[in-house]
């Protein structure tokens, strides 16, 4: 029998041998995570971590039921007590019950978190989506001016220029309110309704269950039959309108290029206002690196305080597949600053116990076990790019010394064991 990982999932590795697998490797996912963590202090955001599953109910009542993600994408299981928990597809319901749970809001109403966390979803097959990826996420709550919808954009927005991304579009819109959206519903629904035989079997579906995410379908028939859709943005209350201006203005003010998508609706029924995704022309038709917008009523419909709340989500896998598209400068993987190879078993003795002092004193230190040939053991070196090699043979043993060669421009040096720390730094 022979055991393969489970379909829409991937193993993140030191090394990753596909021709694709860029992306996988370790050490890339540690300075994306390295530099979200660094982002993140920037903003005040303070890290938060929930568990990787929580009540079934938490995630129909904020998700909503008639989303892709509650009808068909969820991984749902009984505990052996027979409760329904749910493997986490997202990460803003989470944080709302860790704070409302925790009355996090008697300490302050205001909150700023973050997280670097899994997510599963049950997706169809299909390049760029995984039945679990990984989302950098920012919660913001407490703050209902437009200005915080702006810096929850600004901070996803320079998060990418961090690292050196570029041809990125942001694409906003405003949903307004209940009432707004009631109202544009049946516009909609009078609109649709004649078309109806011509949606796609999805959008026929959706005419009746929740009509506005027929607005963002993908399927060429719908997107030509909406060309003449009545706009969500002719049916805000002047509240609205005037919440959304501010936040165009005040990105205006900051130099950031924006599209204003009246179609764009998003899959998740919590938001109100601002909605906002980012797209990068190089991940394909899962072009979404980031998304995000208001939830002011989510935490009261939980059963929580009424606080306004504005946060995003972004992938990690569709960062890192973009940055090495788009040659972004990367880290390579780590390697050992000295690698010893001696030449005999009282060497060896030797090699290993000067491994323990040199790592005491934090050179990343390596030592060959194998009694190999010494050619075979300086090309694997050369082969992982180390930059010095200590080889230690009966005289350099004699000595208390190692032969260190420089593996750049391959000079080599007898350096006593006490000094060789000195001599790396
Ligand atoms: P979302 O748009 O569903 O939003 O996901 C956010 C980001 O996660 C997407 O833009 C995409 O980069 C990535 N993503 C989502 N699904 C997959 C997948 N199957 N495979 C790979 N990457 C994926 C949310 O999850 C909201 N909770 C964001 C938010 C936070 N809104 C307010 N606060």
């Amino acid at each position: 029998m022979s055991y393969k990982i489970a379909k829409g999932v991937f193993d993140i590795l030191p090394q990753d041998p596909a021709p694709d697998g860029q992306w996988r490797c370790s050490h890339l996912w540690q300075f994306i995570e390295s530099k979200i963590r660094e982002h993140a202090k920037l903003y005040g955001l303070r890290e938060i971590r929930t568990p990787l599953f929580e009540s079934t109910d938490l995630f129909k009542r904020s998700i909503g039921q008639t989303t892709d993600i509650v009808s068909k994408e969820m991984y749902t299981f009984a505990d052996h007590a027979g409760r329904s928990l749910t493997l986490r597809p997202e990460g803003t319901a989470p944080v709302m019950r860790a704070f409302m749970e925790k009355r996090l809001d008697q300490q302050n109403a205001k909150q700023s978190f973050f997280y670097i966390a899994p997510m599963f979803r049950y997706e169809r097959q299909q390049a760029g989506r995984y039945r679990q990826h990984h989302q950098f996420g920012c919660e913001l709550i407490g703050e209902s001016s437009p200005l915080q919808d702006v810096e929850a954009i600004e901070c996803l927005l320079t998060f990418y220029q961090k690292l050196g991304i570029q041809n990125l579009t942001l694409y906003l819109n405003s949903i307004g309110t209940p009432d707004c959206r009631a109202q544009f519903r049946q516009h909609l629904i009078d609109f649709l309704t004649p078309l109806k035989q011509q949606l796609s079997e999805d959008s026929q579906r959706r005419l009746e269950s929740n009509p506005l995410r027929i607005l963002d379908s993908k399927a060429p028939c719908d997107i030509a039959l909406l060309e003449n859709a009545p706009s969500i943005l002719d049916h805000l209350s002047s509240e609205a309108k005037n919440h959304f201006q501010t936040v165009l203005g005040t990105l205006d003010s900051l130099g950031i290029h924006y599209i204003v998508n009246p179609r764009l609706v998003r899959g998740l029924d919590y938001y109100q206002h601002t909605v906002f995704e980012i797209t990068a022309g190089e991940l394909g038709a899962q072009n979404s690196i980031g998304g995000g917008g208001r939830y002011d009523l989510l935490l009261k419909q939980l059963g929580g305080p009424s606080l306004p709340a504005i946060g995003f989500g972004t992938g990690i896998e569709r960062i890192l597949q973009t940055c090495l598209q788009q040659n972004t400068p990367l880290p390579s993987p780590p390697k050992p600053q000295l690698y010893f190879i001696p030449l005999d078993e009282k060497a060896r003795v030797l090699c290993f116990n000067q491994l323990s002092k040199l790592r005491a004193q934090n050179i990343e230190v390596e030592m060959d076990f194998s009694g190999r040939k010494l050619k075979t053991s300086l090309s694997e070196a050369s082969k992982r790019e180390i930059p010095f090699v200590g080889i230690i043979g009966e005289e350099e043993r004699v000595k208390g010394a190692c032969t260190l060669k420089n593996m750049r421009n391959q000079t080599s040096e007898t350096v006593p064991f006490e000094q060789i720390t000195h001599y790396l730094k």
